[in-house]
């Protein structure tokens, strides 16, 4: 027996129990896992909360990441003892996006990886970056590939670009660090001025408190000498998105990735049209993604930024932890 921990349908955190399974040898097209660790996310707090619980019982989390310890005998590009890491959609290997919601998604629409054992087409992993640690690794699922996409999939960042980040969650930071490995200028906002010491100490160029500076596009536009930024990590959603479009230079780009002030919000049409800003959506991204990521930290050795680490038993303190913005960077389960 395995531990494993489960969300009852509907989530929220009293629903949350620790429980046990048995796996079964994995089929010939699967491999067998041994989880070492998670990493939150807003949306799997979202899930595990229950501002979208799931319509049954669940095993949360979408990013795990551990070593192979049993191969199906149809399986051929990986083998007993690898380090590997979860995908986010294990049915969207490469090419242009073809999912537009959670159905598929380990965590949501089907279980995940809070647990110890699991089998799994290998499809649903990529190996890991060099030298990472299981809890390092597990960072990638979700916010590494949402702000490796952002950067160099949807947009071709280089060392000629200033980009903006929002806050010093798990998406920002992975941009800054990114960014900052090929270059590109970063501009970052935060609430707190204790965590801006810390973005400048990761290489930020310029920071603005945007608790104390509402209208922060201003800093923006001052610092980039009235042109604005190419590109910008939007996470904020409607509290931040006109602030974005007045921080965005012409024909510049904006990731539109979170909703961390909500769902809906004006918008200044004008704004956006005279500006002629390119808005792109994203949601995660496929697996030739991952892989290309994967590539580019092993050339770059970058190490992600973990702020803590809980035990798997306490999922729940952590998601509290996650609530209360005190973290910076990402925060991981040791299963
Ligand atoms: N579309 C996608 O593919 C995708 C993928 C991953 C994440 N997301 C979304 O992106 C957002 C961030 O995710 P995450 O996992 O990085 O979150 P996270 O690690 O929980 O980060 C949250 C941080 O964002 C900052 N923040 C909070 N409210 C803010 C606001 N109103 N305006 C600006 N910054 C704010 C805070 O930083 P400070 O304390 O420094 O202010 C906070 O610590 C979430 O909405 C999430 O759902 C979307």
């Amino acid at each position: 027996m395995t531990r494993v921990i489960y969300l009852k349908a509907g989530g929220g955190y009293d629903s949350v129990f620790l429980g046990n399974e048995n796996v079964s040898d994995p089929k010939p097209d699967e491999v067998q896992v041994h989880l070492y660790a998670n990493s939150l996310n807003y949306h799997d707090f979202a899930v595990v909360s229950g501002v979208w619980g799931p319509s049954e019982q669940r095993v949360p989390m979408a990013d795990g990441a551990g070593e192979i310890i049993k191969v199906g005998s149809k399986v051929k590009d990986l083998k007993i003892g690898d380090h590997v890491c979860t995908t986010f959609f294990p049915n969207w290997l490469d090419g242009e996006p073809n999912v537009d919601g959670f159905q598929t998604v380990p965590g949501d629409g089907v279980d995940g990886y809070a647990r110890e054992i699991v089998n799994i087409p290998p499809n649903a992993l990529t190996k890991n970056p060099r030298n990472w640690t299981y809890e390092q690794a597990s960072t990638l699922t979700t916010a590494g590939l949402t702000a490796w996409r952002a950067l160099f999939e949807d947009f071709n960042l280089t060392e000629k670009h200033t980009i903006l980040i929002q806050g010093t969650g798990g998406v920002s930071i992975f941009a800054l660090q990114f960014a900052r490995s090929v270059g590109a200028k970063v501009i970052a906002t935060s609430s707190s001025d204790e965590k801006i010491q810390k973005l400048k100490s990761l290489g930020a160029d310029y920071c603005i408190n945007y608790k104390k500076h509402a209208k922060w596009s201003e800093g923006v536009l001052s610092y980039t000498k009235g042109r604005g930024v190419d590109h910008i990590i939007e996470v904020g959603g409607p509290e931040t998105l006109s602030e974005s479009i007045n921080s965005v230079k012409v024909g510049g780009h904006i990731s539109v990735i979170g909703i961390l002030s909500g769902l809906q919000g004006d918008l200044n049409f004008v704004n956006a049209l005279l500006k002629q800003v390119r808005l792109q959506g994203v949601l995660v991204g496929n697996r030739a993604q991952q892989l290309r990521m994967i590539e580019f930290i092993n050339e770059k050795q970058i190490f992600p930024i973990i702020d803590r680490t809980f035990k798997l038993e306490e999922i729940v303190s952590a998601f509290k932890y996650q609530e209360s913005n005190q973290h910076f960077g990402k925060i991981c389960l040791k299963i």
